[in-house]
């Protein structure tokens, strides 16, 4: 059975792009119902609009409170009825109750090898920290900050002529190969959490 999948993303959407690649490849039994944005300015939408995806703007900036903006977007996604729910470059920190109405349905990427470099700018952490390797994870999400059980993470060398942005850029092509292959194995039933652990079969 196809599955429906909702992205939530808040700027450039490259991940967003590479989601709707696969899909378009026909890789994963599933169809995106919705893109939804926190971000009336995000070039996501644009991209959305060009692969005639439906766009829903939860514009923040047009809240009084925090709680409003969190009631909002729950609605809205509840109205798409997804499966899936994918974060896709959503800056902003879930709140409790839309993770727990989407508990072992939401999915995120991270720049990073979690648990290290958890939060903003993952990049910029693991360049100052040093490492000689980073990477990005998908992970399901919890009320943790990026803690949730971890899907999959693929790995990227750290050069000691890297910047930010050519780091970045070296982990957004294995983004783009991380992302869509979570979104597949549980598109297709292969994901279950035990506890801390994601096993796929
Ligand atoms: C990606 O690198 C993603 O991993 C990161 O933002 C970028 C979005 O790029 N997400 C986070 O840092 C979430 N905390 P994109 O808009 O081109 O997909």
């Amino acid at each position: 059975m196809e599955k429906r999948i909702v992205v939530v993303a808040s700027g450039r959407g490259s991940n967003f792009q590479a989601v709707i690649n696969a899909l378009k490849r026909g890789t994963i039994p599933a169809i995106c119902v919705a893109l939804i944005t926190d971000n009336s300015k995000a070039y996501v939408i644009e991209r959305a609009k060009s692969e005639c995806i439906p766009v829903i703007l939860v514009d923040y900036a047009t809240f009084s409170s925090r709680e409003l903006y969190e009631q909002a977007l729950l609605t809205a996604l509840k109205k798409t009825q997804p499966d899936l729910v994918v974060l896709a470059g959503y800056m902003r920190i879930m709140g409790r109750g839309v993770v727990k109405e989407f508990s072992g349905r939401m999915m995120n990427i991270h720049p990073a090898l979690l648990p290290s470099f958890a939060g903003l700018h993952a990049q910029r952490q693991a360049l100052l920290h040093a490492v000689k390797v980073t990477g990005c994870t998908v992970h399901f999400v919890d009320d943790s900050l990026d803690g949730g059980p971890i899907i999959l993470q693929r790995c990227v060398r750290v050069m000691d002529e890297d910047d930010e942005d050519t780091l970045a850029e070296r982990i957004l092509i294995q983004e783009h190969i991380a992302l869509p292959e979570a979104i597949r194995l549980f598109c297709e039933d292969r994901l279950t959490i035990e506890g801390r652990k994601v096993r796929t079969r």
